[in-house]
């Protein structure tokens, strides 16, 4: 069974980098000279997706705009043939599917993932959450897929967090089937540490069935007075069971601004000739004295 449409929620409001998300989306930051998002669209392209869904709210058009041509651009880099440029302008495929709806207020993200309802008619669908940048070598969606392939069930991405940071993330209570692949008995939405179950928290990459739209219909609001995603799926695992996949590779939450100045240090330490430079100038930095 193959995947081919994504659902991206960025409707919320971003509150952890403010004052820069006041008009601009923290998915337009970027990491070296790429924008957060355009990282997650080559991960979904290159997982076979073909169409996706931004969830999207009033200031963050710049999104959609960023995925159109600009034909001004183009005349201008073709008429200087300029091509090295003209070709960094369209990565994306031409036959590569996106759109939209808005969600008219941050209701939470199992209310941003309900706007999709009508996108989705297939089984199965992956949804990411751009504020998570994973680096690897086989693109974690793809991953994902081909456990759901295997299980033919829905999938969280999870991986091992801190213990000081449970309360940041869902837990679950893991009952191991295989290297990596977990079957989920239960899970909590930011727990206090003595309630966490284990330190896997889920993170920003789902395969979810195409019914998911009932169970979040059926979750009253939780944590702060937002419907959490967390509670459809408790709901779901109880009726159809749900797989966690502690995926390879790093992951950067980008939302947060001490780990989106990892995420570029991250990038360009992948890069010989930017590695060799910036473990030089990083040691001139920490000589400075102010
Ligand atoms: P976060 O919990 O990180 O919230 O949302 P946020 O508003 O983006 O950031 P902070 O915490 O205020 O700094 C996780 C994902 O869910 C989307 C966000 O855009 C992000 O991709 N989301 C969240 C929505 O689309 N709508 C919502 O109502 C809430």
């Amino acid at each position: 069974m193959k995947i081919k449409k994504a659902v991206i929620p960025v409707a919320g409001l971003g509150t952890r980098f403010l004052p820069y998300t006041k008009v601009v989306p923290k998915e337009m930051l970027p990491v070296w000279d790429i924008p957060i998002i355009q990282f997650i669209i080559e991960e979904a392209i290159n997982s076979g997706i073909e169409s996706v869904l931004f969830v999207t709210s009033k200031e963050k058009y710049s999104i959609e705009d960023y995925f159109d041509r600009n034909f001004y651009l183009e005349y201008f880099l073709n008429k200087n043939k300029d091509k090295e440029k003209l070709s960094v302008l369209n990565r994306i495929p031409q036959n590569f599917r996106i759109y939209s709806v808005r969600q008219k207020e941050a209701r939470g993200l199992g209310d941003a993932i309900l706007h999709a309802e009508d996108f989705i008619a297939e089984e199965f669908f992956a949804v990411f959450l751009p504020d998570d940048l994973i680096f690897s070598q086989k693109p974690v969606m793809k991953q994902m897929i081909e456990v759901m392939e295997n299980y033919n069930k829905p999938v969280l991405g999870v991986e091992k967090v801190p213990w000081k940071m449970v309360n940041s993330y869902g837990i679950i209570k893991p009952r191991k089937i295989k290297k990596r692949i977990f079957e989920i008995l239960d899970m909590i939405e930011k727990p206090d540490i003595k309630d966490a179950f284990s330190n896997l928290g889920v993170v920003g990459r789902y395969i979810l069935p195409g019914n998911i739209f009932s169970f979040i219909k059926k979750t009253k609001p939780g944590v702060k007075g937002e419907i959490q995603i967390t509670d459809s799926l408790r709901i779901l695992m109880k009726e159809q069971g749900i797989l966690a996949y502690e995926f390879e590779g790093i992951r950067c939450d980008t939302g947060n601004k001490y780990d989106y100045l990892l995420a570029i240090l991250t990038y360009a330490s992948m890069h010989k000739e930017l590695r060799k430079k910036i473990k030089r100038d990083i040691k001139k930095i920490f000589k400075i004295n102010l």
